[in-house]
């Protein structure tokens, strides 16, 4: 089938190179001309274990291809794929400009009949918004060129997101047109084991369903969280609660896992939009309120503990940060517990050395560039020269495991401070550290 991507962010890139994989032709679009040009050179913007790999081979193969002429890839395809990026808008919605463009520029310049996918995460409505925006531009030009709106919200975790994608636990199609479902099937074919996991509906249901997903994952996080807090309090351990609870069929045990609260370019921009949509209709959403709540407040858990240990005045004291992505596998720091980790503690006069496998260099120059007192040391166990104590942030697997007699060696302090619960208390207390958890 032949293939247009709007936008080579995240979801685009990937789900355009994923349908290049299982032989479609793909012409991914961007208006970003420098990224545009790296990605015919082969240079991948993002860090995502395998796209490289597979974008290598399908432009060897010669059925993915990148371009800024939206023109160009709308005559070589017949489904267009909108996925440009829904930022947080000032007042917590969507902003739609993006999308709205790509759905003019779709109407100015398709030349034959279209299918019209909106993959990017949009409020409910704007499948109907996209379809009159395009017949406006249809009409301006007098054509009675045939196309569809399909809503098909992507699903992908970062750092895995290209397994994800080939191996979907569901695809979601918003659409009512049987025409426009069986494209649809025929495009996700390979990708789908058994016809329950394709699951069909109106396009408003398929909206409303990618925010309902990022809300639920995000609500099972801040509820295990606030079970975190109060299990501090009462002197429970959140450790054995978890898995009493979790063993439940019912409860199950993923997204379980507390920590320093969630972060990244989903949960907390989709939590919001959809408080805000429904704030629109005249609902007040107490849940989600909460559950945003509850991890604003969960960001500063670890400086809080920071603080009972050592007082609110830092200065004098450094700190070794271990993770500043929002979680492992990837560099994207978008919303991390680390930030505003760092920001508090800087603040307050601490002195910083921080490691992450791959997320330094966004946040040096992008996420933590205006704190001074920070350095950026490329060894884990180097970040741990002379510092008052350990603070973990993000579990990446190579802090799983660490050697403990290097860490209490190398450090002049004796703590670690463990935003993600990754050891067992038995064996830190062994050598001689001190170890303070979320909830235990
Ligand atoms: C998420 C959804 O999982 C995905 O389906 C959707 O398409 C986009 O949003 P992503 O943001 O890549 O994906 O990350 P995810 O692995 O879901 O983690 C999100 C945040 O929750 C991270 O900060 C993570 O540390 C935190 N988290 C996750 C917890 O604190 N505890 C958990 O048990 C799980």
């Amino acid at each position: 089938m032949r293939v247009a991507m709007i936008g080579t962010g995240y979801v685009g890139l990937v789900t355009g190179t994923c349908f290049a994989a299982t032989g479609n032709n793909v012409i991914c679009v961007d208006v970003v001309k420098e990224k545009i040009d790296n990605l015919n050179k082969g240079i991948i913007p993002i860090f995502e274990p395998g796209l490289d790999k597979m974008v290598k081979s399908a432009q060897e193969r010669g059925n993915l291809s990148f371009t800024t002429d939206i023109k160009e890839a709308l005559q070589k395809s017949d489904i267009c794929f909108i996925a440009v990026g829904t930022p947080m808008g000032e007042d917590g919605s969507a902003d739609l400009q993006y999308v709205i463009n790509a759905a003019r520029e779709i109407g100015k310049y398709m030349v034959h009949d279209m299918y019209i996918v909106d993959k990017s995460t949009v409020p409910v409505g704007t499948g109907d918004l996209v379809r009159s925006v395009v017949q406006e531009e249809l009409a301006k030009r007098d054509s009675d060129l045939y196309f569809d709106v399909i809503s098909n919200p992507e699903f992908l975790k970062e750092g895995n997101a290209c397994q994800d994608f080939m191996h979907p636990d569901r695809v979601v199609i918003g659409s009512e047109n049987p025409k426009s479902i069986e494209v649809m099937q025929e495009l996700y074919e390979p990708f789908i084991r058994s016809s329950e996991f394709f699951v069909t509906m109106d396009i408003k249901s398929a909206e409303l369903t990618k925010y309902a997903a990022n809300a639920m994952l995000a609500t099972k996080i801040s509820f295990i969280n606030e079970i975190a807090n109060i299990s501090e309090k009462v002197g429970a351990n959140i450790n054995k609660v978890r898995r009493g609870i979790a063993s439940d069929s019912r409860i199950g045990y993923s997204f379980l896992n507390p920590g320093c609260g969630y972060g990244g370019s989903c949960f907390p921009k989709d939590v919001k939009a959809l408080i805000k949509t429904s704030r629109q209709y005249n609902y007040e959403p107490e849940l989600l309120s909460s559950v945003e709540n509850v991890n604003a407040r969960q960001k500063m858990v670890l400086v809080n503990k920071v603080v009972d240990v050592f007082g609110e005045d830092l200065k004098g004291k450094t700190f070794a940060v271990w993770g500043l992505a929002f979680k492992p596998g990837t560099d994207d720091m978008r919303e991390a517990p680390a930030i505003r980790l760092i920001e508090e503690l800087t603040k307050r006069g601490a002195f910083i050395r921080a490691y992450d496998p791959q997320a330094m260099k966004t946040a040096k120059n992008f996420y933590l560039k205006d704190i001074d007192n920070i350095m950026y040391i490329k060894n884990k166990y180097d970040a741990l020269d002379d510092v008052d104590a350990l603070i973990v942030v993000t579990e990446w697997k190579e802090f799983q495991s660490p050697d403990f007699m290097e860490i209490a060696d190398r450090m002049k302090g004796d703590i670690i401070f463990d935003g993600r619960n990754i050891y067992k208390a038995k064996t830190v207390i062994n050598h001689n550290l001190k170890y303070y958890q979320i909830g235990a």
